[in-house]
């Protein structure tokens, strides 16, 4: 069924009475209109240390993706549900207003903007962790302001484990996603020379976010020629651990952040695996993120933000009805920067 109907069968046991539209999944599957629906459920209940956020905007990434279909089997393994998803709603990042705190919140009150990560981001409220949440950056709107906390946040983190410092030569392979669109923006606002990777569609984009330079790589191999780089943040397109070597100074810094390859069972998470056992017998640096949500992150996101450094590239909206469609599109590779779901 389309997810913009709303499925009358959904389970719903409001514990107060009061319910809400959220996007619902029971099991993992590859096809979004077969495994989301759009139901009308219970508003979800918050512990002491969380927050009622009333959800203006949610945002898709390949995360949603991985979430949706329990793959690559790895993260089913991590905690994420065996059989089927533990969290009935693939939604994660979220921008919003504070409706009810818990008991022993005391850092957010009713009526604050905020921003943040939580467990089912797809609905019109969302119980939020007081640990991953944050004020809204003020100059953005709910739509912009969703699309960083996961996305912006690992960008975040992926620089400052490359510990890129100003005048550094940065290579962002995957310049024009989600986490590449803010990966090209924070590494300039930390004052490096910037060269994006992208297709040809998208090169207009990374090249308006502030890039110094653009490399198409249908047409161009960013590891020919004697081309060398400080930094790589690799983001996207799975290039073979000695292509990123070869473009890399002799003390450079790589950062494996993702890239898709379709395997099932680790879903080339191997790759940043031997980066890591390598990087211990030569001079490069090779690494791997695991990016953590974290208030601190978003804060530090929000201040650079509202300096102007950065701001988020939104490419399409989507009502919370047409979620699947949303994921759909990210999952197909269209997406220029970030793709957000509006209530
Ligand atoms: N390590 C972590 O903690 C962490 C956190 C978040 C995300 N991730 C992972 O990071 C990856 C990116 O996530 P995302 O949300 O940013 O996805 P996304 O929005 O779909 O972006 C993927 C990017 O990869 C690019 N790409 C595809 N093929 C390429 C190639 N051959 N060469 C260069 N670039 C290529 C795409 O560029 P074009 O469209 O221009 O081809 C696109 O910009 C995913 O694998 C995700 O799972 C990891």
């Amino acid at each position: 069924m389309k997810t913009a109907d709303i499925d009358e069968s959904t389970p719903s046991t409001p514990t107060n009475g009061e319910t809400m539209r959220a996007i619902v999944q029971d099991s993992y599957g590859v096809e979004p209109e077969r495994v989301l629906r759009l139901g009308e459920i219970a508003r979800p209940a918050i512990g002491d240390d969380e927050v009622l956020v009333r959800v203006a905007a949610a945002s898709v990434d390949m995360g949603t993706w991985h979430c949706m279909t329990g793959l690559p089997y790895a993260m089913r393994l991590a905690g994420f549900g065996v059989r089927s998803p533990k969290a009935p709603n693939p939604g994660r990042a979220l921008a919003g207003t504070v409706e009810a705190v818990g008991n022993d919140v005391t850092e957010f009150t009713s009526g604050d903007e905020v921003y943040g990560t939580c467990g089912g981001s797809f609905a019109e409220y969302a119980s939020v962790e007081t640990s991953v949440l944050a004020p809204k950056p003020a100059n953005l709107s709910f739509e912009q302001a969703a699309a960083a906390p996961i996305s912006g946040v690992t960008a975040l983190q992926a620089v400052r484990k490359a510990n890129v410092q100003p005048g550094q030569k940065v290579l962002v392979i995957g310049a024009s996603g989600g986490v590449g669109s803010f990966a090209v923006q924070i590494a300039k606002a930390f004052g490096a020379e910037v060269t994006g990777v992208c297709s040809t569609g998208k090169t207009d984009l990374v090249r308006a976010l502030g890039a110094d330079h653009v490399i198409d790589y249908t047409i161009d191999d960013f590891a020919a020629g004697e081309h060398r780089y400080d930094v790589i943040l690799d983001v996207g397109g799975n290039s073979r651990l000695s292509r990123l070597r070869r473009a890399l100074t002799a003390r450079g810094t790589v950062v494996i952040v993702g890239g898709e390859t379709g395997g099932r069972w680790l879903g080339g998470f191997d790759r940043s695996l031997r980066a890591v056992v390598l990087s211990t017998v030569v001079s490069q640096k090779l690494s791997m993120l695991a990016s953590t949500e974290n208030s601190d992150d978003l804060r530090a996101l929000r201040d650079l933000i509202e300096s102007g450094q950065i701001t988020p590239a939104i490419d399409r909206t989507y009502p919370l009805g047409e979620t699947a469609a949303a994921i759909q599109y990210v999952r197909d590779g269209h997406a220029r920067g970030k793709v957000v779901i509006t209530m």
